[in-house]
């Protein structure tokens, strides 16, 4: 099991290159927003969190639990930081897949100090049995143990303190109902639209002090699939090259041969995002072709294919999710430089798959 108690500073992002060893690079610990102000976009979101929190601090009672779900790199763990550090209380980290039984919740709940956020990472992953003991935590601040075995053991009960549950799912749809009605705000995170990953790739050159100009900013926020986390990694690729390859700066120029070397294109694909569509084009005709099949000619997992890059290709409208597979659109075979058989336009596609449906 593992449980890390942190200040929100201390927050890890991705263990991504330039740092050597476990240590992580203070660019990548300051990249990462500590407060609501210097969180970018999502807007909505934003505006929620700010009232939900305000009033709690207003009543000096413990946020609300609040469920953040999106695929990856959007900053769900981020936000959990935040809302540590906007209540001004201890944050504790832990995930589903590490709470393996009731006891390992148990010794974390007892630790938690009034109004502290628990941080529950791919909450989706939670063994029913840990979920169990979560209800009663999260509901009357409850904990029920038992000690002993057999006919004599007995069970007793524990006050908990007021505490805000913070989970962070990339699938809302694996959370299952009863988890899911027990928190107070469940907000969906959207991929990021360009101007506010410029501004994102524009923050994040301040801190890791990267010469870079608007054209740049441009180039490196229009190519990060619409994610923080990537903006922030092509944003420290790109300076590598500009360093490199040329005296430092990078303009759009220098960011596009940057990225280009790294193997992003003019989309901001990158390779398995291309081998998924080439699949589906080359070898699939176009498709339908089932998840699994799609996953293994692509040598992901088939979690990794649905939840990270699929969901990109879909926004893009290079993909779609149909009753019998996954089906590449037009645009898909056009971003290949291939020609799209007739029978990938989408029109007819979603008819035959509605007739599909009818005939069952
Ligand atoms: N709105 C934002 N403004 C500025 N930077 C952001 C924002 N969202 C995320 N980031 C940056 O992107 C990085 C990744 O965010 P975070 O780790 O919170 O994503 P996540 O949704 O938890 O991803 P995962 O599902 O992989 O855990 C952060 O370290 C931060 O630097
Ligand atoms: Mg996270």
């Amino acid at each position: 099991m593992r449980e890390e108690i942190l200040q929100p500073s201390a927050l890890a992002d991705e263990p991504d290159s330039l740092l050597a060893g476990p240590a992580l690079h203070p660019d990548v610990v300051a990249l990462r927003p500590r407060t609501l102000g210097e969180f970018v976009g999502q807007a909505e979101l934003k505006d929620r969190l700010r009232i939900i929190l305000e009033a709690a601090r207003r009543r000096g009672q413990a946020a609300d639990h609040l469920l953040f779900a999106g695929p990856p790199g959007l900053g769900k763990t981020t936000l959990a930081g935040i809302v540590a550090v906007e209540m001004g209380v201890q944050l504790h980290l832990t995930s589903g897949p590490t709470l393996e039984r009731a006891g390992d919740l148990a010794a974390i709940l007892t630790k938690l100090g009034e109004g502290d956020v628990l941080f529950i990472d791919e909450i989706h992953r939670l063994s029913r049995t840990v979920e169990e003991v979560l209800y009663p935590a999260v509901e009357d601040f409850q904990l029920d143990i038992v000690l002993g075995k057999g006919p004599a053991a007995r069970s007793i009960r524990l006050d908990l303190p007021r505490f805000t549950l913070v989970g962070a799912t990339t699938r809302t749809g694996l959370i299952t109902g009863p988890l899911r009605d027990r928190f107070g705000l469940v907000a969906r995170l959207d991929y990021y639209d360009v101007a506010d990953l410029e501004a994102i790739v524009a923050r994040a050159s301040e801190i890791v002090a990267a010469d870079i100009d608007a054209g740049g900013a441009h180039e490196v926020a229009r190519r990060s699939r619409g994610t923080p986390r990537i903006a922030n990694r092509l944003l420290r690729r790109v300076r590598d090259y500009a360093e490199v390859e040329g005296d430092g700066r990078i303009d759009a120029t220098v960011a596009s041969e940057g990225l280009a070397l790294f193997g992003v294109d003019e989309r901001g694909l990158d390779k398995v995002d291309r081998a998924i569509l080439n699949a589906i084009c080359d070898r699939f005709g176009g498709g339908p072709v089932g998840l699994s099949t799609l996953a293994i000619s692509v040598s992901e997992p088939t979690e990794t294919v649905e939840d990270v890059y699929e969901p990109f290709l879909i926004q893009q409208g290079l993909l779609m999710r149909t009753p019998r597979g996954r089906v590449a659109t037009p645009a898909a075979w056009h971003h290949l430089g291939l020609v799209p058989p007739p029978s990938s336009y989408p029109r007819q596609a979603a008819f035959s798959d509605l007739g599909e449906e009818f005939d069952r």
